[in-house]
Protein backbone atom coordinates (compact mmCIF):
# COMPACT_ATOMS: atom_id res chain seq x y z
CA UNK A 1 0.00 0.00 0.00
CA UNK A 2 1.59 3.18 -1.04
CA UNK A 3 1.55 5.85 1.62
CA UNK A 4 0.78 9.48 1.55
CA UNK A 5 2.08 12.52 3.49
CA UNK A 6 -0.25 14.24 6.04
CA UNK A 7 -2.57 17.05 4.04
CA UNK A 8 -1.10 20.72 4.45
CA UNK A 9 2.08 19.30 5.87
CA UNK A 10 3.93 22.09 7.33
CA UNK A 11 7.54 21.77 8.06
CA UNK A 12 9.26 23.63 10.85
CA UNK A 13 11.86 26.42 9.57
CA UNK A 14 14.70 24.61 11.81
CA UNK A 15 13.28 20.91 11.03
CA UNK A 16 16.73 19.89 10.11
CA UNK A 17 19.05 21.77 11.94
CA UNK A 18 22.42 19.89 13.14
CA UNK A 19 21.89 17.58 10.91
CA UNK A 20 24.31 15.91 8.51
CA UNK A 21 22.64 14.62 5.20
CA UNK A 22 24.26 12.90 1.83
CA UNK A 23 22.04 13.41 -1.19
CA UNK A 24 23.25 12.03 -4.16
CA UNK A 25 22.66 12.97 -7.63
CA UNK A 26 23.11 16.54 -5.89
CA UNK A 27 23.61 18.97 -8.97
CA UNK A 28 20.28 18.50 -10.72
CA UNK A 29 16.31 18.32 -10.46
CA UNK A 30 14.97 17.12 -7.73
CA UNK A 31 18.39 15.92 -5.84
CA UNK A 32 19.31 19.96 -6.48
CA UNK A 33 16.20 21.04 -4.73
CA UNK A 34 16.06 18.46 -2.05
CA UNK A 35 19.92 20.05 -1.04
CA UNK A 36 18.53 23.68 -1.54
CA UNK A 37 15.53 22.88 0.64
CA UNK A 38 17.40 20.83 3.81
CA UNK A 39 19.89 23.32 3.60
CA UNK A 40 17.68 25.82 4.31
CA UNK A 41 15.93 24.04 7.32
CA UNK A 42 19.14 23.58 8.66
CA UNK A 43 20.82 20.46 7.35
CA UNK A 44 24.56 20.82 6.63
CA UNK A 45 24.56 18.85 3.12
CA UNK A 46 26.96 16.21 1.34
CA UNK A 47 26.39 17.12 -2.28
CA UNK A 48 27.35 14.14 -4.56
CA UNK A 49 27.40 13.32 -8.32
CA UNK A 50 29.54 12.98 -10.98
CA UNK A 51 29.47 16.74 -12.73
CA UNK A 52 31.36 19.12 -10.30
CA UNK A 53 30.30 22.56 -12.28
CA UNK A 54 26.81 21.47 -10.96
CA UNK A 55 27.43 20.61 -7.67
CA UNK A 56 29.38 23.91 -7.47
CA UNK A 57 26.73 25.83 -8.66
CA UNK A 58 23.88 24.19 -5.97
CA UNK A 59 27.31 24.71 -3.12
CA UNK A 60 27.03 28.69 -4.14
CA UNK A 61 23.35 28.72 -3.67
CA UNK A 62 23.06 27.64 -0.47
CA UNK A 63 26.20 29.49 0.87
CA UNK A 64 24.61 32.87 -0.77
CA UNK A 65 21.77 32.25 0.84
CA UNK A 66 23.17 31.96 4.45
CA UNK A 67 22.15 28.18 5.24
CA UNK A 68 24.92 26.04 6.55
CA UNK A 69 27.77 25.55 4.45
CA UNK A 70 27.92 22.24 2.63
CA UNK A 71 30.37 20.26 1.06
CA UNK A 72 31.12 18.63 -2.64
CA UNK A 73 32.02 14.49 -3.24
CA UNK A 74 32.54 14.46 -6.44
CA UNK A 75 32.05 10.81 -7.65
CA UNK A 76 30.87 8.80 -10.85
CA UNK A 77 28.18 6.11 -9.27
CA UNK A 78 29.14 4.27 -13.05
CA UNK A 79 32.90 3.41 -12.28
CA UNK A 80 32.93 3.75 -8.43
CA UNK A 81 34.33 0.19 -6.93
CA UNK A 82 33.48 -0.87 -3.33
CA UNK A 83 36.92 0.89 -1.76
CA UNK A 84 35.62 4.42 -3.04
CA UNK A 85 32.39 4.04 -0.44
CA UNK A 86 33.81 2.90 2.00
CA UNK A 87 36.65 6.18 1.47
CA UNK A 88 33.74 8.40 1.39
CA UNK A 89 32.38 7.08 4.59
CA UNK A 90 35.62 7.47 6.21
CA UNK A 91 35.85 10.96 5.31
CA UNK A 92 32.37 11.77 6.25
CA UNK A 93 33.04 10.02 9.89
CA UNK A 94 36.12 12.58 9.87
CA UNK A 95 34.11 15.31 9.10
CA UNK A 96 30.86 14.85 10.71
CA UNK A 97 31.60 12.10 13.04
CA UNK A 98 27.47 10.61 12.39
CA UNK A 99 25.29 10.77 9.19
CA UNK A 100 21.58 11.41 9.95
CA UNK A 101 20.30 11.33 6.83
CA UNK A 102 20.92 9.36 3.20
CA UNK A 103 18.91 10.45 0.12
CA UNK A 104 19.24 7.94 -2.77
CA UNK A 105 17.99 9.99 -5.58
CA UNK A 106 20.89 10.02 -8.56
CA UNK A 107 19.29 7.65 -11.43
CA UNK A 108 19.76 7.24 -15.39
CA UNK A 109 17.04 6.62 -17.86
CA UNK A 110 18.69 6.30 -20.81
CA UNK A 111 16.19 5.23 -23.52
CA UNK A 112 12.49 3.32 -23.23
CA UNK A 113 13.08 -0.09 -25.54
CA UNK A 114 11.07 -3.23 -25.71
CA UNK A 115 13.00 -6.39 -24.25
CA UNK A 116 13.59 -7.67 -27.08
CA UNK A 117 15.81 -4.66 -28.33
CA UNK A 118 17.00 -4.22 -25.06
CA UNK A 119 20.64 -2.70 -24.78
CA UNK A 120 22.59 -4.80 -22.63
CA UNK A 121 25.37 -2.32 -21.71
CA UNK A 122 22.50 0.35 -21.02
CA UNK A 123 20.85 -2.39 -18.41
CA UNK A 124 24.45 -3.31 -17.00
CA UNK A 125 24.79 0.51 -16.46
CA UNK A 126 21.39 0.96 -15.48
CA UNK A 127 21.83 -1.91 -13.06
CA UNK A 128 25.17 -0.15 -11.29
CA UNK A 129 24.07 3.15 -10.85
CA UNK A 130 20.07 2.85 -10.01
CA UNK A 131 20.45 -0.12 -7.74
CA UNK A 132 23.85 -1.31 -6.83
CA UNK A 133 24.93 1.81 -6.15
CA UNK A 134 22.62 2.31 -3.09
CA UNK A 135 23.70 -0.97 -2.09
CA UNK A 136 26.89 0.01 -1.41
CA UNK A 137 26.43 3.26 -0.33
CA UNK A 138 24.27 2.13 2.49
CA UNK A 139 26.60 -0.81 3.12
CA UNK A 140 29.53 1.86 3.73
CA UNK A 141 27.43 4.25 5.67
CA UNK A 142 25.07 2.25 7.96
CA UNK A 143 28.21 2.27 10.61
CA UNK A 144 27.64 6.13 10.37
CA UNK A 145 23.91 6.35 10.31
CA UNK A 146 24.04 3.91 13.32
CA UNK A 147 25.91 6.67 15.22
CA UNK A 148 23.22 9.30 14.33
CA UNK A 149 20.20 9.48 17.43
CA UNK A 150 17.54 10.03 14.54
CA UNK A 151 18.49 8.68 10.67
CA UNK A 152 16.24 8.75 7.96
CA UNK A 153 17.79 6.72 5.03
CA UNK A 154 15.37 7.42 1.52
CA UNK A 155 15.32 5.26 -1.70
CA UNK A 156 13.59 6.78 -4.76
CA UNK A 157 10.27 4.52 -6.59
CA UNK A 158 8.99 5.55 -9.48
CA UNK A 159 5.45 4.60 -10.79
CA UNK A 160 6.37 1.93 -12.96
CA UNK A 161 8.22 -0.02 -10.01
CA UNK A 162 5.02 -0.49 -8.68
CA UNK A 163 3.48 -2.51 -11.06
CA UNK A 164 6.24 -3.64 -14.28
CA UNK A 165 5.48 -1.54 -17.50
CA UNK A 166 6.26 -1.87 -21.39
CA UNK A 167 9.48 -0.33 -22.74
CA UNK A 168 10.67 0.46 -18.87
CA UNK A 169 12.93 -2.03 -18.98
CA UNK A 170 16.05 -1.46 -16.20
CA UNK A 171 14.86 1.60 -15.03
CA UNK A 172 11.48 -0.11 -13.75
CA UNK A 173 13.13 -2.99 -12.49
CA UNK A 174 16.06 -0.63 -10.38
CA UNK A 175 13.39 0.85 -9.42
CA UNK A 176 11.47 -1.97 -7.84
CA UNK A 177 14.54 -3.62 -6.74
CA UNK A 178 14.73 0.25 -4.31
CA UNK A 179 11.85 -0.26 -3.10
CA UNK A 180 12.87 -4.44 -2.53
CA UNK A 181 16.60 -2.92 -0.78
CA UNK A 182 14.90 -0.51 1.41
CA UNK A 183 12.05 -2.99 3.00
CA UNK A 184 15.41 -5.21 3.67
CA UNK A 185 16.83 -2.53 5.27
CA UNK A 186 13.87 -0.97 7.19
CA UNK A 187 13.35 -5.19 8.25
CA UNK A 188 17.03 -5.51 9.39
CA UNK A 189 17.45 -2.16 11.24
CA UNK A 190 14.52 -2.51 13.42
CA UNK A 191 15.78 -2.91 16.40
CA UNK A 192 18.17 0.17 16.04
CA UNK A 193 15.24 2.35 16.89
CA UNK A 194 17.42 5.05 15.44
CA UNK A 195 17.14 4.68 11.76
CA UNK A 196 14.21 4.32 9.38
CA UNK A 197 14.18 3.62 5.49
CA UNK A 198 11.66 4.48 3.17
CA UNK A 199 10.94 5.27 0.04
CA UNK A 200 9.51 8.36 -2.00
CA UNK A 201 7.73 7.64 -5.35
CA UNK A 202 7.88 12.00 -6.34
CA UNK A 203 5.56 11.32 -9.46
CA UNK A 204 5.73 13.19 -12.69
CA UNK A 205 8.39 16.39 -11.94
CA UNK A 206 10.06 18.60 -14.43
CA UNK A 207 13.40 17.53 -14.62
CA UNK A 208 15.59 15.64 -17.26
CA UNK A 209 14.85 12.75 -16.50
CA UNK A 210 10.71 13.01 -17.03
CA UNK A 211 12.17 14.61 -20.64
CA UNK A 212 13.85 11.48 -21.71
CA UNK A 213 10.57 9.42 -20.76
CA UNK A 214 8.06 11.71 -22.41
CA UNK A 215 9.86 14.34 -24.77
CA UNK A 216 6.71 15.38 -26.55
CA UNK A 217 4.50 16.48 -23.38
CA UNK A 218 4.59 19.83 -22.06
CA UNK A 219 6.45 20.08 -19.52
CA UNK A 220 5.33 23.76 -18.57
CA UNK A 221 2.43 21.60 -17.06
CA UNK A 222 4.43 19.94 -14.53
CA UNK A 223 5.17 20.52 -11.20
CA UNK A 224 8.41 21.58 -10.11
CA UNK A 225 10.98 19.81 -8.11
CA UNK A 226 10.36 22.56 -5.39
CA UNK A 227 6.71 21.44 -5.23
CA UNK A 228 7.67 17.93 -4.04
CA UNK A 229 9.92 19.40 -1.51
CA UNK A 230 7.65 18.85 1.30
CA UNK A 231 7.19 15.35 1.31
CA UNK A 232 11.03 14.86 1.01
CA UNK A 233 11.53 16.81 4.20
CA UNK A 234 8.33 14.85 5.64
CA UNK A 235 10.21 11.75 5.33
CA UNK A 236 13.87 12.97 6.28
CA UNK A 237 12.89 14.92 9.53
CA UNK A 238 11.61 13.85 12.84
CA UNK A 239 8.08 14.14 12.00
CA UNK A 240 8.00 10.66 10.14
CA UNK A 241 9.96 9.17 12.70
CA UNK A 242 6.71 6.42 13.03
CA UNK A 243 7.44 5.37 9.77
CA UNK A 244 9.97 2.28 8.33
CA UNK A 245 9.38 0.07 5.30
CA UNK A 246 6.85 2.10 3.56
CA UNK A 247 6.68 3.53 -0.07
CA UNK A 248 4.89 7.19 -0.11
CA UNK A 249 4.02 8.78 -3.13
CA UNK A 250 3.50 11.99 -3.87
N1 LIG B 1 11.27 13.43 -12.64
C1 LIG B 1 10.34 12.50 -12.53
O1 LIG B 1 9.25 12.61 -13.10
C2 LIG B 1 10.62 11.28 -11.67
C3 LIG B 1 9.58 10.37 -11.46
C4 LIG B 1 9.83 9.25 -10.67
C5 LIG B 1 11.07 9.07 -10.08
N2 LIG B 1 12.07 9.97 -10.32
C6 LIG B 1 13.38 9.74 -9.68
O2 LIG B 1 13.81 10.93 -9.05
C7 LIG B 1 15.24 10.89 -8.93
C8 LIG B 1 15.83 12.21 -9.39
O3 LIG B 1 15.70 12.32 -10.79
P1 LIG B 1 15.33 13.70 -11.51
O4 LIG B 1 13.96 13.55 -11.99
O5 LIG B 1 15.67 14.83 -10.63
O6 LIG B 1 16.28 13.63 -12.80
P2 LIG B 1 17.66 14.38 -13.15
O7 LIG B 1 17.47 15.85 -13.08
O8 LIG B 1 18.13 13.77 -14.41
O9 LIG B 1 18.63 13.97 -11.95
C9 LIG B 1 19.34 12.77 -11.91
C10 LIG B 1 20.57 12.99 -11.08
O10 LIG B 1 21.32 11.76 -11.00
C11 LIG B 1 22.67 12.06 -11.27
N3 LIG B 1 23.40 10.92 -11.84
C12 LIG B 1 23.09 10.21 -12.95
N4 LIG B 1 24.05 9.29 -13.20
C13 LIG B 1 24.96 9.42 -12.20
C14 LIG B 1 26.20 8.77 -11.92
N5 LIG B 1 26.68 7.83 -12.71
N6 LIG B 1 26.89 9.15 -10.82
C15 LIG B 1 26.43 10.14 -10.03
N7 LIG B 1 25.27 10.80 -10.25
C16 LIG B 1 24.55 10.45 -11.34
C17 LIG B 1 22.63 13.20 -12.27
O11 LIG B 1 23.89 13.86 -12.31
P3 LIG B 1 24.33 14.68 -13.64
O12 LIG B 1 23.37 15.82 -13.73
O13 LIG B 1 25.72 15.09 -13.33
O14 LIG B 1 24.21 13.73 -14.78
C18 LIG B 1 21.51 14.04 -11.68
O15 LIG B 1 22.00 14.89 -10.67
C19 LIG B 1 15.70 9.69 -9.75
O16 LIG B 1 15.92 8.60 -8.86
C20 LIG B 1 14.50 9.39 -10.63
O17 LIG B 1 14.47 8.05 -11.03
C21 LIG B 1 11.88 11.08 -11.09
Amino acid sequence: MLKQIPENYQPAPNLLEGRSILITGAGDGIGAAAARTYAAHGATIILLGRTVKKLEHVYDQIVKAGHPQPAIYPMDLEGARDSDYFELADNIDKEFSCLDGLLHNAARLDSLMPLEQYDLKIWARLMQVNLTAPFLLTHACLPLLKKSADASVMFTSSRVAHHGRAYWGAYGVTKAGCDNLMQILADEVENHTNIRANSIDPGAVRTRIRRQAYPAEDASLLPVPEDVMPAYLYLMGPDSREYTGEIFSV
